[in-house]
């Protein structure tokens, strides 16, 4: 066989693959997004895949998005206003970030060619080792700070990373939160599965290393967040870090009134309470219960588009379906098809308000006067379909695409050029925050939350892996009827249904601002 015909059958093989391109182009342009129209995306996306992987790929680097040393992540880093170099990094990070930088290492140690892509693209069979001997140092880091830290039992508050040994940032000593650390534990729990399932015996060796932690945490996560009656808190105090969980000294005083009883990401930490926590049979029942009065069922019908059956968001936000990248949610019927819906309408209510991007989370814009990103727009999603009504509907961000890219890759895709062809909307290291949905100004700036979510949609996230660990604890059954019990008494007939998901129709206007010098 030629050269040639090997590497066009390598390439035609590869899902991400460029079949009519040389080897050589495999290093796209760093504005790689101008080069497609929404047409040549929806015709074949694998061309505009690839690329999108290669340069969010950048991010992954020793300063930037990750401290190589202890394995851990960084929150992120803001980039030059004018270049787009890395400039002042984010020291600190948190269980959610370590939860999206495991899941892509779970993804390249299953064989994905998409984590492979972005991880080592130059060499896409080093990925998995590259994952691994990232994923030791991190074990090694976790387990220190349990040592240090004991008080944490195991779960990890908001941190600082710049050093070998994980501290709790300033306003984190004595605290610890939920709802990262479910979304850790389930990122985790899919890795290990990833680990077991390779023939390489160091995997299988790091599996078990990662096992202990992990279970650790089975016998410390009621202790610590479950106050009764079915009640999780979502921020704890702790009497002093330093007390192991089981020292007589030791307390765990719920911060707030507020409990973790929402239906959204929150609900990861709930299934590791239910399945692992020696709670009693009724205590875990009562964890659904107390759920139910937040799982509701509204409608979308904005603009001629509707009636749309939707779950109520808390804003609406993206981030609000990051359970649906670690759980197997969708094969539940009933929930794939209502968030399905959801996608429905969250990009067809950018279509009806002539939003050129969708609405998550997100970091406000650089003030380029002061060089600083000092907001974090909490607000942000579709308010006639959410709890929270008061929103701030300015800035636009890339990853508001990832729970589309779960049910449609087409027309997720399509929201993801529309946003990375703004103006500085790329940079060195791939996509870039968030824009002002005006052109006015953009967030020069890059995390693992507005970066890797959507990486890990596109990679199917750590879903299929979790499933096959249920499977194999004999859990899964439980988790799918009790998904189908808690949904299907909220959700009987879905309207909306025939709709079909919207695709963008607005340009984010060019107001005058420069790419960066360096894409
Ligand atoms: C790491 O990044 C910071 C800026 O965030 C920079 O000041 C420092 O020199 C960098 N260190 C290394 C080892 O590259
Ligand atoms: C965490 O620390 C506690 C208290 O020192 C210890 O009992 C436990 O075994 C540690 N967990 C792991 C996974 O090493
Ligand atoms: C917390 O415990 C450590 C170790 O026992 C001790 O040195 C420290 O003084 C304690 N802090 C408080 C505020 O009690
Ligand atoms: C940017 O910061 C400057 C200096 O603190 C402040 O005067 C200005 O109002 C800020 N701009 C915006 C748009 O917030
Ligand atoms: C975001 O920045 C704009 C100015 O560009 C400001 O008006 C708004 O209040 C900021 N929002 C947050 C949550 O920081
Ligand atoms: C794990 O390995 C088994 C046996 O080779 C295979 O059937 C399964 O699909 C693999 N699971 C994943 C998630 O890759």
């Amino acid at each position: 066989m030629s050269y040639n015909l090997f590497l066009a059958l390598f390439w035609g093989a590869t899902a991400f693959g460029l079949p009519s391109k040389s080897p050589s182009s495999s290093v796209p342009s760093c504005r790689y997004a101008l080069e497609y129209s929404q047409k040549d995306i929806l015709k074949d996306p694998r061309s505009f895949i690839s690329d999108y992987l290669y340069w969010e790929g950048k991010f992954h680097q020793n300063n930037v998005s990750y401290n190589t040393e202890n394995g851990c992540s960084y929150d992120g880093t803001q980039i030059d206003w004018s270049t787009g170099e890395a400039t002042l990094k984010h020291s600190f990070s948190a269980a959610s970030k370590e939860s999206l930088q495991i899941m892509l290492y779970a993804q390249a140690i299953s064989g994905s060619q998409g984590a492979a892509r972005f991880l080592s693209p130059e060499k896409p069979s080093a990925a998995a080792d590259i994952a691994v001997s990232v994923l030791e140092k991190k074990l090694t880091a976790y387990l220190n700070f349990n040592e240090t830290y004991p008080g944490f039992g195991g779960f990890l508050p908001w941190f600082m990373s710049d050093q070998q040994t994980l501290s709790p940032t300033w306003d984190w000593v004595n605290r610890v939160p939920a709802l990262d650390n479910g979304e850790l534990l389930w990122a985790v729990y899919g890795m290990i599965q990833a680990l077991e399932n390779s023939s390489d015996q160091s995997y299988r060796k790091l599996a078990q290393g990662w096992s202990k932690w992990l279970d650790y945490t089975k016998s410390t996560a009621a202790k610590m967040f479950y106050t009764g009656n079915g009640n999780v808190c979502t921020v704890m105090d702790i009497a002093n870090q330093s007390w192991p969980v089981n020292d007589p000294r030791q307390r765990y005083t719920c911060e707030s009134t507020s409990m973790l009883d929402d239906p959204y990401e929150g609900e990861l930490f709930t299934w590791w309470l239910y399945f692992y926590s020696p709670l009693s049979a009724q205590d875990k029942e009562m964890l659904w219960e107390v759920k139910r009065p937040k799982l509701v069922s509204v409608e979308y019908n904005m603009g001629g588009v509707g009636p749309i059956t939707v779950q109520q968001g808390y804003w609406f936000s993206s981030h609000e379906q990051w359970k649906a990248l670690e759980m197997p949610y969708y094969d539940v019927d009933l929930v794939r098809r209502l968030f399905t819906n959801a996608e429905r309408a969250r990009t067809c209510n950018s279509v009806v308000t002539r939003n050129p991007g969708m609405f998550a989370s997100v970091n406000n814009i650089t003030n380029t006067t002061t060089d600083e990103i000092v907001g974090y727009i909490s607000p942000a999603g579709i308010p006639s379909i959410s709890s929270q009504t008061v929103q701030e509907h300015d800035v636009i961000t890339p990853y508001s695409v990832f729970p589309t890219l779960l049910v449609d890759q087409s027309v997720g895709l399509a929201w993801l050029r529309n946003m990375l062809i703004g103006k500085k909307m790329q940079n060195p290291y791939g996509s870039t925050e968030a824009t002002r949905v005006d052109g006015t100004g953009v967030s020069a700036l890059l995390t693992w939350d507005s970066k890797v979510t959507t990486v890990n949609a596109l990679l199917g996230g750590v879903q299929d892996l979790v499933r096959q660990g249920l499977r194999k604890e004999g859990l899964y059954n439980l988790f799918i009827s009790i998904t189908q019990r808690e949904y299907s008494r909220v959700f009987k007939n879905l309207k909306g249904e025939n709709i079909d998901l919207c695709l963008p129709e607005e340009s984010i206007p060019d107001a005058g601002l420069v790419d960066f010098t360096l894409c």
